[in-house]
């Protein structure tokens, strides 16, 4: 991590509960079917796997969202309107934001992130190639609460949401993280968010099985914090990883899948697995432009502008909150 402190990178922890964990694959793997959900594939380590799974040739959509920032930074720049208050929910490594940075010119830049140590280092790296940038980073679980740190600028807040994170919501959940948003940033507020859409399932297959299986490994990796964060014998070889396009419910499932009949201790409890019995670890919802500016209504958000890659792969929307 940077040693150096930088005057404009503010860091505030708001504590995402580390005993999450636990909870989390207790309970998820004493359900039918079993099941834990994707946030907890974000530790650093699981965090840098998700960078290279983005520089994956199958793995379309950084490529196809960067086209379409790059091509339009100037239209969104504009209807951002700048001296904004930039919210970016799940930042990572904070890439996309600066495809418009010197565009935009926010008074502010508050990037949220589960991974603290990850986050911090992405604001420090971030405020040497932009040293003008105000940056209020705070590590926080944003799908448990959008609370912002204090003594931003008080102007008008704009949400960024790239990379279709919101595909990992169920849709009923997806709408009130919709309206949440629509909350924390306020009426004269604004929403830029980023939405993969459905199409042949080949290409979406190939998507989340790439050739180099690091999607695969990053799946994983959530077996390997099992085994090194809690009381476990649980042992990541005897898994495979599973991902398909369901295309009924226009989402890429991922799964863990046993590879025979065992037994694994978690915290002195013993779970059971049949054959090719699965772990439910993640969706991933793919909504066409209309599908995806209808929930935007409904969560009060105006619609204004959406931009398609080249290929039609990918699509960003620009939607505001009325005054
Ligand atoms: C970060 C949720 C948008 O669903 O495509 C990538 C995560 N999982 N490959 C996605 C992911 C497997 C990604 N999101």
């Amino acid at each position: 991590m940077t040693a150096t402190t930088n005057p404009r990178v503010r860091f505030t922890d708001l504590h995402p509960a580390q005993t999450d964990l636990a909870q989390a694959v207790l309970s998820g793997l004493a359900r039918t079917p079993k099941r834990i959900e994707p946030k907890f594939f974000y530790d650093a380590q699981g965090s840098e796997l998700f960078e290279t799974i983005c520089a994956q040739p199958e793995y379309y959509p950084p490529d196809a969202e960067r086209e379409i920032l790059e091509t339009h930074s100037a239209e969104i720049a504009a209807a951002l309107g700048s001296g904004c208050v930039l919210i970016e929910p799940g930042a990572g490594s904070a890439a996309k934001v600066r495809l418009f940075l010197d565009q935009l010119q926010p008074s502010a830049y508050v990037p949220l992130d589960i991974s603290g140590d990850f986050l911090l280092q992405a604001a420090h790296d971030l405020a040497e190639d932009f040293p003008w940038l105000d940056i209020h980073a705070a590590c926080i679980d944003f799908a448990h609460s959008l609370r912002l740190p204090e003594q931003l600028p008080e102007t008008h807040k704009v949400a960024f949401f790239p990379g279709s994170s919101l595909g990992n919501f169920e849709p009923a959940d997806a709408l009130t993280f919709l309206q949440e948003v629509y909350t924390a940033v306020g009426p004269g507020g604004g929403l830029l968010i980023g939405i993969d859409i459905p199409k042949d399932q080949a290409i979406l297959n190939a998507a989340y099985n790439d050739a180099a299986g690091v999607t695969a490994a990053f799946n994983k990796n959530l077996l390997t914090r099992i085994r090194n964060e809690l009381d476990s014998d649980i042992d990541p070889e005897q898994f495979d990883h599973l991902a398909f396009y369901n295309t009924e419910l226009n989402r890429i499932e991922m799964h863990l899948k046993s590879r025979r009949a065992q037994h694994v201790q978690i915290n002195n409890q013993s779970f059971h697995f049949a054959p090719g019995e699965t772990i439910h670890t993640e969706c991933s919802y793919k909504y066409a432009p209309e599908p995806f500016q209808n929930m935007a209504r409904q969560a009060g958000f105006q619609p204004r502008h959406t931009w398609l890659d080249r290929r039609g792969l990918f699509s960003v929307h620009y939607c505001s909150a009325p005054e």
